[in-house]
Parts: C-alpha cells; sequence; structure tokens
C-alpha cells in the first residue's frame, strides 16, 4: 500500500484504485463530476446517462472496496443522480446512510425561468452502523440555549451542527483560497468532514482530487491522503498546494498566530454564528469559543481568551469570506469602504 500513501496521482481512478490490494481508507470523500457539462481539463463532462452510471458505479465499487470495515464515505452530488447514488450505496453495497447532508450556499447560478440552484449534496455513509469514527466534539458549535439564553441544561460543549450546512460559502474568484481549478470546495467544509470521521493518523481517499483540496485538510490535520485525477496540470497544481500549506504553520506578524491558527478561528467563527461584537463582549461565550478552537489547534500553549479577542477583533471583516471577497475586490478597484 505504501505506493498509494500521501499520493496525489495522475490517473484513472478505477484503474488506480483496482491495483490496491486490501482495504486501506478510512474515510473516502468523493466529488465526482456531476455530468452537467462543466469544462475540466481533460474530462467531457457530458456522458449519456448509461454510460455516466455505469462509470459511477465502477468508481463507487472500487472506493467501497478500499475503504476499511469501520470507514466512513462521503460523496458530493448535483440533484441529477443523487438518488441513484444512494440507491447504489444503500441497496447494492449495503452501506448505512447517517445524513443526507445539503450544502446550501450563496451565489447560485441565476436563470430566467427557475429559482437558482443553491446547494449540493452530500451523502454520508458507514461501511458498519455499529462501529464507526465520529468524533463528535471536535465538530460542535454553541448552541442557541448558550447563545441566546445561558440556559444551565444546555450541554456546555455545544450542539452537532445540522445537517444543513449554510455555514460555508462557495469558492468564488476573488476568494484568497481560489485555485485555477474551476469548481473548488471549501477547505473548512472538508475539514469538518476529516475532523468528524477520522482521526490523526487515519488515511483519507479522495478518487477525484481537482483542487487537491482534501489532501491538502488531510495533510494540515495530520491524516494520511491518496487523491487521483486525470488531469496532470490539476495534479501538479495539487501538489504545488501540499507543498505550499506547510510555511503556514508558520508565525505570521509576531504575534503567535500562524496562517492555518488563522483560518481555523476564521473556520470556527463562521459554524458558530455569534456575531463579532458579541462574541467579544461575552465573557461566557469568548471562553466556549477559545476552548473549541484551542481542542482543534490542539496547541503545547493554548490561546487565552484575551489572544483570541483581539485576534478576532483585527481581522474583523476578513473574518467571513464574503466580506474578505469583498474588501480584496474593494483594493483592486481602489474603492475606499
Ligand atoms: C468536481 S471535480 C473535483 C473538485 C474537488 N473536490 C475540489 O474541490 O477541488 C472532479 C474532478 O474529477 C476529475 N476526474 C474525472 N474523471 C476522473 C477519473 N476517472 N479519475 C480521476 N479523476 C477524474 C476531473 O478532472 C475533476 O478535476
Amino acid at each position: 500500500m505504501h505506493e498509494l500513501r500521501n499520493q496525489i496521482l495522475c490517473g484513472d481512478c478505477v484503474e488506480v484504485l483496482q491495483k490496491a490490494k486490501e482495504p486501506f481508507a478510512d474515510l473516502v470523500f468523493a466529488d465526482p463530476p456531476f455530468n452537467i457539462g462543466y469544462k475540466y481539463d481533460k474530462y467531457h463532462d457530458e456522458k449519456a446517462n448509461d454510460h455516466y452510471l455505469a462509470w459511477t458505479r465502477d468508481w463507487i465499487g472500487q472506493c467501497v472496496r478500499v475503504l476499511k470495515p469501520s470507514g466512513s464515505i462521503y460523496i458530493a452530488i448535483g440533484d441529477e443522480y443523487a438518488a441513484q447514488i444512494k440507491l447504489i450505496l444503500e441497496d447494492e453495497h449495503k452501506l448505512s446512510l447517517r445524513n443526507w447532508i445539503i450544502w446550501h450556499y450563496t451565489f447560485g447560478q441565476q436563470t430566467k425561468t427557475k429559482f437558482a440552484r443553491s446547494h449540493t449534496h452530500i451523502l454520508y455513509f458507514v461501511k458498519d452502523a455499529k462501529r464507526f469514527t465520529f468524533n463528535d466534539d471536535v465538530v460542535r458549535v454553541i448552541s442557541d440555549r448558550q447563545k441566546k439564553y445561558r440556559d444551565k441544561r444546555a450541554n456546555p460543549t455545544g450542539k452537532i451542527p445540522d445537517d444543513v450546512w449554510n455555514e460555508y460559502a462557495r469558492i468564488c474568484g476573488t476568494f484568497s483560497e481560489r485555485t485555477g481549478h474551476p469548481c473548488q470546495m471549501p477547505e473548512s467544509l472538508l475539514a469538518r468532514i476529516i475532523r468528524v470521521s477520522s482521526n490523526e493518523g487515519d488515511w483519507v481517499l479522495d478518487p477525484f482530487c481537482g483542487s487537491g483540496v482534501t489532501a491538502t485538510v488531510a495533510h494540515k490535520l495530520g491524516r494520511r491522503y491518496t487523491t487521483i485525477d486525470l488531469s496532470e496540470d490539476y495534479v501538479e497544481a495539487a501538489k504545488k498546494r501540499i507543498a505550499d500549506s506547510v510555511g503556514l504553520t508558520h508565525e505570521v506578524e509576531s504575534e503567535g498566530w500562524t496562517e492555518h491558527a488563522d483560518a481555523e478561528l476564521r473556520w470556527l467563527f463562521g459554524e458558530n454564528k455569534v456575531p463579532l461584537s458579541q462574541l467579544c463582549e461575552s465573557r461566557f461565550l469568548l471562553t466556549l469559543f477559545t476552548k473549541k478552537l484551542n481542542q482543534r489547534l490542539q496547541k503545547k500553549c493554548p490561546y487565552t481568551t484575551e489572544q483570541v479577542s483581539k485576534r478576532l477583533k483585527r481581522l474583523g471583516s476578513s473574518l467571513s469570506p464574503l466580506d474578505a471577497a469583498k474588501s480584496l475586490e474593494m483594493e483592486a478597484s481602489g474603492v475606499e469602504e
């Protein structure tokens, strides 16, 4: 299995995975082409229905085969094939559905004759409904009971997020995270999946590398990874992305914050949905937030609430990716806020 460990491979995922003799993946995340005519470098995204479904069965078959008995699989898919894929996993592979997640994003494509589509399905299945990884602690968010009512009955670690995810904006042109890939998922979304469904040292497989987001986040979070793409250019860009991510652990501006810690701070802020002023003014909420951040970062010297509050205020409008993109646009066009 060494030839697959921590590799970004160029090739057809079905052919590459066929070579694996035994299950190795603790977690599979797959975001295949949706068959809706997207322009990829090396893949034609407009196949006949039968052809697309037969190919879908092939790659799902390989992914399920290399998934360990205690493993989890997440598949991102559009409206066109979500129902068929659910049945393939459930009826043909006997996997158990945990959640049918809806990723709801802003910036849906506008059309004149129907409502704008603003979601992607993420089907979350496990091989064994009694034995799988679900690290609820690291993904819990501050609950309304804690936020609004300071209710003592509230679970002190917060609540498990709902299955409609509206806290992750689609990556648009001006986002600093943006690579050259035509459809790129946000790192924050992958971080939630990887954190909850795998442990440090576990092995994450993404058969459709694209921009390399899954491998990059897996690497940042101390997981092993394997990812594959037909396009040499995408593979090269993804390798560079991972190599560059090593630098993200260096301190910025000598204030004890690394780029990665800043990214985690932004992600956590987005997920908890507490307005900045409320968060910084409430000792109770700030303590909860700081605890969650430290839990995610696992630093030897955890941040204090004062450091977190100061950093949050410093980052201000750039905490939300949409606002950050807006101010970048303004900077580029010389407009003052
Ligand atoms: C929807 S994109 C993945 C995007 C990725 N999740 C991201 O966020 O960057 C699908 C990718 O699958 C690749 N692809 C298509 N057919 C493939 C195959 N048979 N094996 C490996 N990769 C393939 C395409 O080149 C494209 O980059």
